[in-house]
């Protein structure tokens, strides 16, 4: 059975500790966050791909490899369109014929803000246009070809948002032995704030290297704490200890804003959030602009936001989700 239209969706995520001292072989916990990103596949008579973000206003076809634009600028449409049409070849690469395919993108993840979006596009795609074909593809698949859709995007990402997106849930990751789900029973309350400010991942892991270079009897240090936080947090999680985990964010924030990754923008998010109550509050992902969580007991949650947006961000509460990338409705 073909389907004429499938829907599918994936989560945003949030890292909540460990990025950047990641990329040096320490664990990192992310989360998969009820804010998720929507796909719509279609089948068409002819032979094109055709591709359409909603938000970010861009349209256009693939014709001979070529892309042509209907709508956007087509420098922007090249970057985040590219990765899809490798998703949209894989998949055909699987049902080994090539139709034509209509893909259109409904996502209110902020871009290039350390949420994961790209990656969680590529997986929605995936599983889109899988069950659209009626393509056997499960999730160690729709993760392997978002993986490989985030290559293009960030040259070597560590694959930690793929698997987010495709299994959902919460993860401890590491370089070595990769990911290992982690028990946590506990809701956690979170305050996802966005300076507006899009920044470069691999700019930011640069500026970690060139500090680690220069000063590596001081930056060691400071890896193995970066350690003790997530190997204490991960007790924390399982004993629904936010106070401690809220502790762990801000300690973890310190450490960051000592590798240089934190920026003006979103230092007055987080003492915002701190002042208004939060339990704990850091940058997440690459900093430098992009997002701060702040963690914050149910009560504080609305204070928190309130504090954000005064203080100039674009704020948004997040909850944990268990569910990865998921098939909405055909
Ligand atoms: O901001 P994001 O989601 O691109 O996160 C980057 C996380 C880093 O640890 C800084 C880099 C990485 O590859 O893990």
């Amino acid at each position: 059975m073909v389907w004429m239209e499938v829907v599918a969706s994936a989560p945003a995520k949030v890292i909540l500790l460990g990025e950047h001292f990641v990329v040096y072989g320490e664990p990192a916990i992310v989360l998969a966050i009820d804010k998720r990103v929507y796909a719509k596949a279609e089948l068409r008579d002819d032979k094109q791909l055709y591709l359409r973000s909603v938000n970010l206003n861009l349209a256009g076809h693939f014709e001979n490899r070529f892309l042509k634009m209907e709508q956007g600028s087509a420098k922007e449409a090249r970057l985040r369109f590219e990765p899809l049409k490798l998703v949209v070849e894989k998949v055909l690469e699987i049902y080994g014929e090539s139709p034509g395919v209509n893909v259109e993108v409904n996502s209110t993840v902020p871009v290039a803000a350390g949420l994961g979006s790209s990656a969680a596009v590529a997986a929605a795609v995936t599983a889109a246009v899988g069950a659209l074909l009626n393509v056997k593809v499960a999730k160690e698949d729709v993760f392997r070809i978002s993986y490989e859709a985030e290559k293009i995007v960030h040259g070597t990402p560590s694959g930690v948002d793929p698997a987010i997106s495709t299994f959902g849930g919460t993860l401890l990751f590491q370089m070595d032995t990769g990911f290992r789900p982690l028990e946590v029973k506990a809701d956690i309350p979170l305050v996802i704030g966005y300076t507006g400010v899009e920044r470069s991942t691999r700019a930011q892991v640069e500026k970690v290297r060139h500090i680690r270079d220069t000063y590596p009897r001081v930056v060691e240090p400071m890896m193995k704490g970066a350690r003790e936080i997530v190997l204490r947090a991960i007790d924390a999680l399982k004993e629904d200890d936010l106070e401690t985990l809220g502790d762990l964010m801000n300690i973890n924030h310190a450490l960051l804003c000592g590798l240089g990754v934190s920026a003006e923008s979103l230092e007055w998010l987080i003492n915002a959030a701190r002042k208004a109550g939060a339990l704990g509050a850091k940058l997440t992902g690459a900093g430098g602009g992009g997002c701060m969580v702040a963690l914050a007991e149910d009560e504080r949650l609305e204070q928190v936001l309130d504090a954000i947006q005064r203080a100039g961000g674009r704020p948004f509460v997040a909850r944990k989700t268990d569910e990865g990338v998921r098939i909405e409705g055909t």
